[in-house]
């Protein structure tokens, strides 16, 4: 909460002082410099483009695990990488994982400015999951999502990558993700899924942060199967223990 106030009165100030972005990224470049160079290349060129002049895009180079070129992937991609930890990357060759955050929320709006000024890309998303509707959001991760996230959303396995669960993620990086497709996931467009069904996905990702379990006991939500199991387990053995009682009754009597 306090960070989104932080940002909204950032966002305010660049607003305000369009002279703010540029300082912002300026200092941006620094922690480049330090952190993000040796990977993404000079200016973010990409590391083949630290030879060659143009780098290549993200999808091609994922399985040399080489850092990508960041012209044009405009804030959106800079703000969910970092803010989910997954940049700086600790080693070329390894899945990005959400982690413990190296930079501090100044630093990294700073490099958030600075990846944003390599080229015209995409601004953060703010998504509305208030406005989407529950039930379509089901079908469509269903349909979409739940092959690689499973239908809670908890989290599976996939050839070559583990897809995270997804109760971590904040709405606005939920959205972001979608529109990227980090590593192995697959890129989300406008055309194919439009920004109202990603409102509903997004408030469905939400709902199973605390569904609203009706009385019992959620059991991991594994589903039906198991659930009913453990209702004959406990009924089996009410209906023992009943007999017991009964035939001591009967004995006695
Ligand atoms: C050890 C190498 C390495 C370091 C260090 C590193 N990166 Fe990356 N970066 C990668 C790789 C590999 C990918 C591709 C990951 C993927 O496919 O999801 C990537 C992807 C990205 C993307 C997504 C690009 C796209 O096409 O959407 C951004 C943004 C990014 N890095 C920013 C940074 C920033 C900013 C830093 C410094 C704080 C940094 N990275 C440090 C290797 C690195
Ligand atoms: C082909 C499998 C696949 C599909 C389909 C897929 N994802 Fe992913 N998703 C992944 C993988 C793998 C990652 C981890 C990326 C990384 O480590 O860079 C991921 C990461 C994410 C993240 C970031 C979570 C975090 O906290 O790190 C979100 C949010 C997300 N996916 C949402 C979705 C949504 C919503 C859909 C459906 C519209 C979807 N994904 C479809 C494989 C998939």
């Amino acid at each position: 909460m306090r960070t989104r106030l932080l940002s909204a009165v950032g966002a305010a100030l660049l607003l305000i002082l369009p002279g703010a972005a540029s300082a912002d990224a300026k200092q941006g470049e620094q922690l480049y410099g330090r952190y993000c160079v040796m990977c993404h290349g000079p200016a973010g060129a990409g590391e083949i483009g630290a030879r060659t002049g143009s780098g290549p895009a993200r999808d091609q180079k994922v399985m040399e695990g080489a850092g990508p070129s960041l012209r044009g992937v405009g804030a959106l991609a800079a703000d969910f990488y970092l803010r989910t930890g997954y940049m700086p990357l600790k080693r070329t060759g390894i899945q990005p994982r959400r982690s413990r955050l190296l930079l501090g929320p100044r630093e990294i709006d700073e490099l958030v400015a600075y990846v944003a000024s390599l080229g015209s890309g995409p601004a953060v998303p703010s998504p509305h999951p208030e406005r989407g509707d529950l039930s379509e959001g089901q079908h469509l991760f269903t349909e979409r999502c739940s092959g690689c996230h499973q239908i809670v959303a908890a989290g599976g396995y996939v050839t070559g990558a583990v897809p995270p669960r997804l109760q971590d993620a904040t709405a606005t990086q939920i959205a972001e993700a979608v529109r990227i497709g980090p590593y192995v996931m697959p890129t989300f467009t406008r055309r194919s899924l439009t920004d109202a069904q990603l409102n509903s996905i997004i408030r469905y990702v939400e709902y199973t942060k605390n569904p609203n379990d009706r009385g019992g006991w959620s059991l991991g939500h594994v589903g039906p199967v198991p659930e009913g199991l453990v209702t004959w387990f406990f009924a089996a053995s009410v209906l023992v223990a009943l007999c017991m009682l009964l035939g001591k009754r009967l004995r006695r009597g």
